[in-house]
Parts: C-alpha cells; sequence; structure tokens
C-alpha cells in the first residue's frame, strides 16, 4: 500500500518536537511537520542538533494511539517506535544507494559516520502511550559541519548528488509511514526484531565502550538487544550484560 502522508513545511521554528506538541490536536496519525530552519533543535541526552537551514531534513512525524490512531500502546513496547523509525530510515537510505547501520538505540550511521539523529518523545497516561512525536534530523545537502559534531556525514557528502529536500521528505515519510503500520498495527514483529538486530552497528565484533558515570572503559561484543530495547553487550569471558541507553557510550 502506497501511504500518502500529509505533510506541513514551515520555514522556521524552536524545533518541530515542540511545534507538533504545540498543536497536537491540529495533527491527525502520522502527520509530519518539517522546518527549514530549526533555531533550537533538540538531541538525545539534552545536546542540541546542528543542521544549516534548507541543507538537511529536520521533521516530526506524530504518532496517535488512540482515536483513529494506532491500537494502544503499553509503555514497555516502546522500543518498536524506535524499532520501526530506524528500520524506514535504512530502507529510505537503501533506496537511495547508501547502505546505513543502525548505531544503537537509533542513530543511523555509514561506516563510522553518524548520517542520521532521532528523538522519540512520548506521552503517556497511566502505562499506556496515548502519542508520540518522532523527530528526524537527516543530514542531506550539508557538506562541511562544525568542528564539534564528531563524526558527521550526510547523504550529498557519500554521493556528490543534489537532493530536493521535498521530494526526499515524501519518500521517506512513506517509508516511516509503512514502517510505523508494520509494527505498532499489531501484527507479528518477529521479522522486524530480526531485521533491527541484524543492522546493528557493531553487532557481533568486540570493541571498546565507556560505561556507568566515571566513564570505565570496557570491551564488549554486542550481541543483541532485549525487547524493551536494552543493549546485550558479552564480554571476553562470555558473560553478558544488559545497558540502558544513558549507562554506555560507544567510544568511536
Ligand atoms: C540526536 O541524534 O541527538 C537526535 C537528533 C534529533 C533531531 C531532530 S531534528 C527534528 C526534530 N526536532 C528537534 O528539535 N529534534 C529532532
Amino acid at each position: 500500500m502506497l501511504d500518502k502522508v500529509d505533510i506541513r513545511w514551515i520555514e522556521e521554528t524552536d524545533s518541530t518536537q515542540d511545534e507538533v506538541r504545540r498543536h497536537l490536536s491540529d495533527y491527525d496519525n502520522m502527520s509530519v511537520v518539517a522546518a527549514r530552519l530549526q533555531t533550537a533543535g533538540r538531541g538525545q541526552r539534552g545536546n542540541k542538533w546542528h543542521a544549516r537551514g534548507g541543507e538537511n531534513l529536520t521533521f516530526s512525524m506524530l504518532l496517535r494511539f488512540v482515536g483513529n490512531g494506532f491500537p494502544p500502546l503499553d509503555v514497555s513496547g516502546n522500543f518498536r517506535i524506535t524499532k520501526a523509525a530506524t528500520l524506514a530510515v535504512v530502507e529510505y537510505l537503501g533506496k537511495k544507494g547508501i547502505g546505513s547501520l543502525i548505531k544503537w538505540p537509533n542513530d543511523i550511521y555509514v561506516r563510522n559516520k553518524k548520517i542520521c539523529g532521532m528523538l522519540v518523545e512520548n506521552t503517556l497516561e497511566g502505562g499506556t502511550i496515548t502519542s508520540s512525536i518522532v523527530g528526524i534530523g537527516l543530514n542531506v545537502n550539508q557538506k562541511d559541519f562544525p568542528p564539534q559534531l564528531v563524526n558527521p556525514t550526510s547523504m550529498a557528502a557519500l554521493t556528490g548528488e543534489s537532493y530536493d529536500l521535498h521530494s526526499e521528505l515524501e519518500i521517506l515519510s512513506r517509508c516511516l509511514a509503512s514502517s510505523f503500520r508494520r509494527l505498532l498495527g499489531g501484527g507479528d514483529i518477529s521479522a522486524a526484531d530480526q531485521e533491527y538486530e541484524s543492522l546493528l552497528y557493531r553487532k557481533g565484533s568486540f570493541h571498546e565502550y565507556s560505561v556507568g558515570q566515571e566513564g570505565t572503559r570496557v570491551e564488549g561484543k554486542i550481541i543483541g538487544v532485549t525487547p524493551d530495547g536494552l543493549l546485550i553487550l558479552e564480554n571476553r569471558k562470555g558473560e553478558l550484560y544488559q545497558f540502558a541507553f544513558k549507562e554506555i557510550s560507544y567510544i568511536i
């Protein structure tokens, strides 16, 4: 099925996440708000999201789980949202001839460089998610980046091509909509679980990680992710450890 998505472009806003939240009742399930320029784009771990205006995709998609939206989603299933979004971006980049992997939980990497980041913000009632705002920052035409960004890349930097942001957003939004239907629609998601694991950046080989508030260096091998989204790492002795997002960072 072709998922035509309702996309609203705005010239400038602080953050598309906040723009959607401020006008939540105006938007249907899977509507998209995209900004040419964000003046206060937000990233994970309280970081800012840097993206030069007019050169990249910075947008948020609203997911509704009540009314005309998806079936109710228990908060314990919230990692499905991340899974669906990451799989969709990898699929989209594949259509553009760019092979990418998922750096757990939700960065998209091409080799050792980040091309896309996501921020998933859920609204809960009791233990149920009522809505989710999925914010995506995809580096598209920008070729030079501020020095504070550790390892950025973009579609243009990788392919040498220049992309029309409006048409690319239409294609990407369709990938997202069909992935959300697949993972949040109530059907069997075991194949998607396997796809997510098979696309994990650094899966199956030993690398260094920084763990805990002290940043202790450990060596480990990613072997998978738990259903609720914890990273499973194995040490050289074959012992398994699980980490939440804030407990571990990659040394790249
Ligand atoms: C990260 O990797 O740190 C997450 C970046 C998420 C950035 C996107 S851009 C669109 C949306 N609006 C925001 O303020 N943030 C997200």
